[in-house]
C-alpha cells in the first residue's frame, strides 16, 4: 500500500497514551490519508487535534475496522481482546500497547531500534512492550553487543502515567489536598501516592512477583531473543508524573567491557542519551526525561562487589518511548518496508 493511502486510527484516543500518540503523529508528520479517533461512549462529543484538524471521538465497534488499515490501540487488554478478530477480518493491522497478546508466539514484541526485523513475521498484530522493559532495554541492548550478558538485577521507580490519565489526575489532587492539610484519598491507585511510594499495583503471583515484574522479566527475554538470560526485578510506583527511572545491575558472562567502551556504545545507539556528569552530580532524572524521546543513561560505574558487573541508572518518558512513540515507530517501520 502506498503510504499516502493509509487509513489510520487510534483506539483509546482520550487516554494518557492515546493523547500522546496524536502529538507524536503530528510531530513526526506520519503519513496518513485519513485519521479516526476512537474511545468509549463516555467521550462522545469530545474532539482531539492533529496536524491542524479536529477529529471527533467516535465509539469503537467491530464494523469500523473494515475501513481502516492500521489501528494504534491503547485502551487496555480487554478492548484489544474485544476487537482483535474484527480487525483481522476487516484487514486492519493492530499495533497494541496492552499486554493482552505480547507473549503469544506469533505476535512480534518490538522495540524498533532493537528487534525491528521481528515485525516482518507479523500476522496482523504487533505488540508494544511493557514500558519498563522498553526503558531498560534501550540501555541494555547496546551494552549486550559489547559482551554477552549473564544476569540483570533491576529496580524501578515508576511514574503514575503508567496507570493512565485518571492516576495522573489523582497525584495532582492528592498533592493539593496534602498541602491544604486535608487527608489525600486514593480512588484510582490502591494507596496514597502523594508523598509516598508503594510496590507496583499489579497482583502478586505464586512466585511472589507482581505483574509488572513478571512482564519486565519475560518480555525482556523475548525481545532480546535470549531465553537463558537470568533477570530479576522489583517494581515500585513513585510520585512522579510521567517518566520511569530504573537502577540496573548488569553481570556479564566474561570480563566486563571498559566504561569507556560502554559510554561509546550508549552514545552511538539511536534513542539513547548519556547523562553522566560525575563532577556536577548530574545524572538521569524523570523531569529531564519527560516529554523527550531519548532514554537518558548515567551513573555508569563498575560494580565493586563483582568484577564481572556494572551498575547504571536510566530515566525515560513512559508515555513517549515507553508507549506511544514505540507504537508510531513500529508503524513507520511498516510503511518504510512496505509490510502491510
Ligand atoms: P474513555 O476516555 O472514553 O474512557 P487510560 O489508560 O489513560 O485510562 O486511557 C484508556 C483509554 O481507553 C481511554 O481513551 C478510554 O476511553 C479508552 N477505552 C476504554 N474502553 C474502551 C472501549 N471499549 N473502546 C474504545 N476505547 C476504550
Amino acid at each position: 500500500m502506498h503510504k499516502d493511502h493509509i487509513r489510520l486510527a487510534v483506539v483509546g484516543a482520550t487516554g494518557a497514551v492515546g493523547t500522546e500518540m496524536f502529538r507524536i503523529l503530528e510531530q513526526r508528520n506520519f503519513p496518513f490519508a485519513s485519521l479516526r479517533a476512537f474511545a468509549s461512549e463516555r467521550s462522545v462529543g469530545k474532539t482531539i487535534r492533529c496536524k491542524g484538524k479536529a477529529y471527533p471521538i467516535e465509539v469503537a465497534t467491530p464494523e469500523v475496522f473494515k475501513d481502516l488499515d492500521i489501528a494504534l490501540f491503547s485502551a487496555g487488554s480487554e478492548t484489544t481482546k474485544l476487537f482483535r478478530d474484527a480487525a483481522k477480518k476487516g484487514g486492519c493491522l493492530i499495533i497494541d500497547n496492552s499486554s493482552a497478546f505480547r507473549m503469544e508466539r506469533d505476535v512480534p514484541l518490538v522495540i524498533p531500534e532493537i528487534n525491528g526485523d521481528d515485525i516482518k513475521a507479523h500476522k496482523g498484530l504487533i505488540a508494544v512492550p511493557n514500558c519498563s522493559a522498553i526503558v531498560m532495554l534501550m540501555a541494555v541492548c547496546p551494552i549486550s553487543k559489547l559482551s554477552p550478558i549473564k544476569r540483570i538485577v533491576v529496580s524501578t521507580y515508576q511514574a503514575v502515567s503508567g496507570a493512565g490519565a485518571k492516576a495522573l489526575a489523582e497525584l495532582e489532587e492528592q498533592t493539593q489536598d496534602f498541602v491544604a492539610g486535608k487527608q489525600p484519598v486514593a480512588k484510582v491507585l490502591p494507596h496514597q501516592i502523594a508523598f509516598n511510594l508503594f510496590s507496583h499495583n499489579t497482583a502478586i503471583n505464586e512466585a511472589g512477583y507482581n505483574g509488572e515484574e513478571w512482564k519486565l522479566i519475560h518480555e525482556s527475554k523475548k525481545i532480546l531473543h535470549n531465553d537463558s538470560l537470568a533477570i530479576t526485578a522489583t517494581c515500585v510506583r513513585v510520585p512522579v508524573m510521567r517518566a520511569h527511572s530504573e537502577s540496573v545491575n548488569i553481570e556479564f558472562k566474561d570480563a566486563r567491557p571498559t566504561l569507556e567502551h560502554i559510554h561509546k556504545a550508549l552514545a552511538e545507539f539511536p534513542g539513547v542519551k548519556v547523562v553522566d556528569d560525575r563532577e556536577n552530580n548530574y545524572f538521569p532524572m524523570p523531569l529531564d526525561a519527560s516529554g523527550k524521546d531519548d532514554i537518558l543513561v548515567g551513573r555508569i560505574r563498575n560494580d565493586i562487589s563483582n568484577p564481572k558487573a556494572i551498575d547504571l541508572f536510566v530515566s525515560g518518558d513512559q508515555l513517549r518511548k515507553g508507549a506511544a512513540l514505540d507504537a508510531v515507530q513500529i508503524a513507520e517501520y511498516l510503511v518504510k518496508n512496505d509490510l502491510f
